[in-house]
């Protein structure tokens, strides 16, 4: 037996204020993503906006149902979209921002293992690396240079 360690990095920014004005911009977009949330079930909002190298920007909010399971993330319901109304463009990099009815959300919220899987297909699909900037409603923010560094050992098609 061997043990093999995997290690990461991800950033962790004090306040939005410190990151360029093209990412606050970005992450006020998810912001406004966030606010047109359907998730009367869960109450917890969540938004992205994702940046196209053709200069696009798409964004999403979660989108619950009855039957919980057919509910979407707001990061799929980002990405699917940008995939299918742009499917020649780059990903450069994803805000994300969630709140809840019920609580301030204050530290990063991480795109959940879900996302994570379909941001990885999109990465490998374009042979570029993602950001993926995260936050509650205020607080710190976490940016992760690649979706590599969120999901470490990823199921891809070299599996196929
Ligand atoms: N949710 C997202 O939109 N993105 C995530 O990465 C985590 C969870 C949504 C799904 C559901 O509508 C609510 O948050 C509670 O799980």
């Amino acid at each position: 037996m061997k043990s093999i360690t995997i290690s990461t990095t991800i950033e962790i920014y004090d306040s939005l204020v410190e990151l360029p004005e093209e990412v606050i911009k970005l992450m006020n977009t998810a912001v406004e993503a966030r606010e047109k949330a359907y998730a009367p079930y869960s109450k917890f909002h969540v938004g992205a906006a994702i940046l196209l190298d053709n200069n696009e920007v798409i964004s999403g909010s979660n989108q619950e149902n009855a039957s919980y399971p057919s509910g979407l993330c707001a990061e799929r319901t980002a990405i699917y979209y940008a995939g299918a109304t742009y499917p020649e463009a780059i990903i450069k990099r994803i805000a994300i921002s969630a709140t809840s009815v019920n609580h301030a959300v204050t530290t990063p919220i991480p795109p959940c293992g879900a996302c994570r899987q379909a941001i990885a297909e999109y990465e490998i699909k374009q042979n570029e690396p993602i950001e993926i900037y995260f936050m509650g409603e205020s607080g710190k923010v976490a940016k992760s240079n690649s979706l590599k560094d969120l999901l470490p050992l990823a199921f891809d098609k070299s599996y196929l």
